[in-house]
């Protein structure tokens, strides 16, 4: 796992903007580099380092908002999901966030099945709702 902190760099910036481009299958907004660049979240990405290019070493990125344990833009390469890696990435970031809140929380789009399953199955509860989407809340030891 890799962890590239914050702030970003233009190129680390645009690399993300580019993974969500392809991979969102539409459950997140994608964001611009420049919003990527200057937000306060930590982006993690779990790769594969016997790869040579960026592209094929990058399986999944996810973000977590430190201040707040906030979790956000959880996406595995489409190549590479249904293996258990999401769920890897997810628990990643919520140790991460667990760090220095008693509470993680996430949203996740109420017809995103897969993402709702493994927010469910660990332990993550509705705290609140909207239209299209689900607020979770993980209650951690903090
Ligand atoms: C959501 C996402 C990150 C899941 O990643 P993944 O690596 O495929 O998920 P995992 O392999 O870790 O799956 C974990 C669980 O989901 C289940 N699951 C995975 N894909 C599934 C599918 N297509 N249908 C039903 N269940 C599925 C697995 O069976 C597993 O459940 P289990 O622990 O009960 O066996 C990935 O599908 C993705 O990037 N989707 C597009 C972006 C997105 O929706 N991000 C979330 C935004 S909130």
């Amino acid at each position: 796992m890799k962890d590239y902190g914050a702030p970003h760099s233009n190129e680390v910036a645009r690399f993300l903007e580019e993974f969500y481009r392809k991979y969102s299958d539409g459950f997140i907004n994608v964001p611009t580099w420049e919003e990527i660049k200057d937000e306060p979240a930590r982006y993690y990405v779990l790769y594969d380092d016997s790869k040579t290019t960026l592209e094929e070493a990058v399986i999944g990125v996810g973000a977590v908002r430190i201040a707040n344990g906030y979790i956000k833009r959880v996406v595995i390469r489409k190549d590479m999901r249904g293996r258990g890696l999401g769920k890897l990435l997810l628990t990643h970031l919520i140790s991460v966030a667990a760090n220095r809140n008693d509470h993680v929380t996430l949203h996740v789009r109420k017809n995103n099945t897969v993402m709702r399953h493994i927010v469910e199955k660990l332990g993550f509860q509705i705290k609140e709702e909207d239209e299209n989407s689900y607020l979770y809340e993980l209650r951690v030891m903090g």
